[in-house]
C-alpha cells in the first residue's frame, strides 16, 4: 500500500498557477501549510494584501500528512516543559496553544467551514509497564498551569481498565483540509493571491522590503513570513536547536460506535496516539501513530507498520481492515516550543517553524502571534517562542540531537551500500562510493537510473533512503528530496547535483 494520507484527496487550489513577473504586496507568506494559511487569513482580516507562495501545491506538506489532534497542553509532557523552561513560561504555552484551538473553533464557525470539528475529552493513559507517578508528576504540572483535567484509573481500551490516566476536557478534532480549503477560499475572496510551484530561492531584506526571488519572478512586500515547516531564511543557528523525526500513521475502519470519539495518548517514548476520524456510511476511521525515529536513521517503515498494528489491534479488537498509511516529519525543539516571531537579525522576516506533534495549533497561533508583530502590536506569549531566545537549561538535549550531525558527516568515511549500480533493482534507491564522492542512486520503476551527489544542499551532510515514501532524508535538519534531486522539504532550497552515469 502506498503512502497516502486521509486527508490528501481533498485538493486546495489544484488549478493555482506559478509566480512570473514582479509583483508587490504588504506581507509575503513562504509556504501554504497550517501556518501559512492561516498567517495569511489574519492578515487579510487587518486589511492587509497578501501572497502566499509554495514550492509545490496548496497545503501538500506536512501538514496534508498530521493526525489531527487539538490538543493545547506540551505533548512532551507539561512536567517536563516546566523542567526546562519554568513555571511561567508553561502557562503561557498552555493559554497560547489553547488560544490556537480556540481560534480555529472560531473561525470554522464564523467562516461556516464543513470540517467535522469537534470538542472532546482526551485521554493520557499510563503506557504498557510504566510507572504510574508519570501521571502523578503530569497531574501537578498540568494543574499549575491552569488547564482542567481529571486523574482516573481506567480507559475503554482493552487492557488498559487498571492504567493510571488523566482525562483533559475540551480538547479537538477536525479535518484540516476541509478545514484549510474553507479558510483558503476566505483568504482568494479577501484578496489574497497564491502562487503554487514556485520554489522561493532567496529571501532578502534591503531598502526598507523584503524581496522574494524565484526562477521566474520576484514578490517585493514590507514583511515575509517564511512558513516554509524549517525555515529557509536562516541558514544553520536555528536549524542546530532543532530534530527532525519520522513519524508513523495507520488508519483502520470501525464500525461507528465501537470506540468512544476521545483523542488517546499513552506515556511511552515515542508515544502512541489513537482519534477517530467520520468516515462513510456506518462507519469511522481509527488513526493510529507512533513508532517515531530520528529521520534517516531507520528504513524499516514495514516493520514499524507491524507493531503499530499489533499494538492496535490488541487495544481495539473491534478495528477492521487497514485503509490507509502514511509517514510523515516533526520537528522537536530542544526546549519543546517552535520558533515563532522575528527572525534573529532581521527587522522584517518572520518565521514559524520547529513545532513537534503540535505543528497545528502552532501553526494557528503562530499566525497570531505574527501578524501582531507585524502590526505593531505586543503579545505575551512572544519570549515563549522567540527564535532568538537561549534555551540553556536544554544543553543535554542539544548536545545529544546535535551528535547526529557529528555521526552524519563521519558516514562521507565509510563504504556505501552497493557495490555497483548493477545491484539496484526497480524502485530501489541506495548509496554507491565512487572514489572520494557518495552518489544517491535510484533506479525507478521503469528501470532508468536517477544518479546525484548524496550530500545534502543545506550544509552538506549526508542522504539516506527511504524506501516507503521513496525520497532521500536528510538526518541533520530534515531537508527531504525527491529521486529527482528536488527538495520537497525545506532547509533544503536547491536541488541535488546531478551525476554522470
Ligand atoms: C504524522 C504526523 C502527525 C501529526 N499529528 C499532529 C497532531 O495530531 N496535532 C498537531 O498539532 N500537529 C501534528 N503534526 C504536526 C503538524 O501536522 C505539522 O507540524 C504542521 O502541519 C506543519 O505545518 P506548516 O505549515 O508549518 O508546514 P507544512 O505543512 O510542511 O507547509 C510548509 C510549506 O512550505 C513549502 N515550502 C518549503 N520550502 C519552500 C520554498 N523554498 N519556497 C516555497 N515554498 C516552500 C512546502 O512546499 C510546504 O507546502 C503531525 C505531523 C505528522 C507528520
Ligand atoms: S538539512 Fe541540514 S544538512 Fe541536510
Amino acid at each position: 500500500m502506498v503512502s497516502t494520507s486521509l486527508w490528501m484527496e481533498t485538493e486546495i487550489f489544484p488549478e493555482a498557477g506559478g509566480l512570473k513577473g514582479d509583483v508587490h504586496c504588504d506581507v509575503a507568506v513562504v509556504g501554504s501549510g497550517i501556518a501559512g494559511i492561516s498567517t495569511a487569513y489574519e492578515l487579510c482580516k487587518r486589511d492587509k494584501s497578501v501572497i502566499v507562495i509554495d514550492r509545490t501545491g496548496i497545503v501538500s506538506g506536512m501538514t496534508a500528512r498530521t493526525s489531527a489532534h487539538l490538543a493545547p497542553l506540551c505533548d512532551d509532557l507539561m512536567s517536563e516543559f516546566r523542567k526546562l523552561r519554568g513555571a511561567e513560561n508553561a502557562k503561557l504555552f498552555y493559554e497560547s496553544q489553547a488560544a490556537g484551538v480556540d481560534r480555529i473553533e472560531e473561525i470554522q464557525a464564523s467562516e461556516k467551514i464543513a470540517c467535522d470539528f469537534r470538542r472532546l475529552d482526551g485521554y493520557l493513559f499510563q503506557g504498557h509497564g510504566m510507572p504510574a507517578n508519570i501521571i502523578d508528576q503530569e497531574l501537578e504540572a498540568v494543574q499549575e498551569v491552569g488547564a482542567p483535567v481529571h486523574r482516573l484509573v481506567g480507559v475503554p481500551l482493552k487492557g488498559c481498565e487498571s492504567r493510571h490516566v488523566l482525562r483533559y476536557p475540551r480538547q479537538a478534532t477536525f479535518h484540516p483540509l476541509k478545514y484549510l480549503a474553507g479558510v483558503a477560499a476566505v483568504c482568494e475572496a479577501n484578496g489574497v493571491r497564491f502562487f503554487a510551484n514556485s520554489p522561493v530561492e532567496e529571501v532578502a531584506e534591503r531598502d526598507g522590503a523584503v524581496t522574494l526571488r524565484t526562477a521566474q519572478g520576484q514578490i517585493t512586500a514590507g514583511h515575509a513570513v517564511i512558513a516554509t515547516n524549517a525555515s529557509i531564511a536562516e541558514r544553520f543557528q536555528l536549524h542546530s536547536k532543532v530534530a527532525p523525526y519520522r513519524t508513523y500513521v495507520l488508519a483502520f475502519a470501525i464500525a461507528r460506535g465501537e470506540l468512544p470519539d476521545a483523542l488517546y495518548w499513552d506515556t511511552e517514548d515515542p508515544y502512541h496516539y489513537v482519534r477517530l476520524q467520520t468516515g462513510p456510511d456506518d462507519h469511522d476511521f481509527v488513526l493510529v501513530g507512533g513508532e517515531d525515529h530520528k529521520s534517516g536513521e531507520a528504513n524499516d517503515a514495514d516493520q514499524r507498520f507491524a507493531r503499530l498494528e499489533s499494538w492496535a489491534r490488541e487495544l481495539m479488537p473491534a478495528l477492521g481492515k487497514v485503509t490507509h498509511r502514511w509517514s510523515g516529519q516533526v520537528l522537536d525543539t530542544i526546549d519543546y516550543a517552535g520558533f515563532m516571531g522575528r527572525e534573529p537579525g532581521s527587522e522584517r522576516v518572520y518565521l514559524a517553524m520547529g513545532d513537534s506533534g503540535q505543528g497545528l495549533t502552532h501553526g494557528v497561533m503562530g499566525a497570531m502571534l505574527n501578524t501582531a508583530l507585524i502590526l505593531g502590536e505586543e503579545s505575551s506569549w512572544q519570549a515563549v517562542y522567540a527564535p532568538d531566545r537561549k534555551p540553556l537549561a536544554a544543553a543535554r538535549n542539544f548536545l545529544r540531537e546535535n551528535l547526529t550531525v557529528l555521526q552524519n558527516l563521519a558516514e562521507y568515511v565509510t563504504p556505501g551500500e552497493i557495490a555497483s549500480l548493477e545491484e539496484l533493482k526497480p524502485g530501489e534507491g541506495a548509496i554507491l562510493r565512487r572514489g572520494l564522492e557518495k552518489i544517491a542512486a535510484y533506479r525507478d520503476k521503469a528501470g532508468e537510473l536517477h544518479l546525484h551527489s548524496a550530500s545534502c544542499t543545506h550544509i552538506g551532510c549526508h542522504l539516506h533512503w527511504n524506501s516507503f515514501e521513496t525520497c532521500w532524508d536528510c538526518p541533520c535538519h530534515g531537508s527531504i528530496f525527491a529521486p529527482n534531486g528536488q527538495p520537497i522539504n525545506a532547509p533544503a532550497v536547491s536541488a541535488l547535483r546531478p551525476v554522470e552515469r
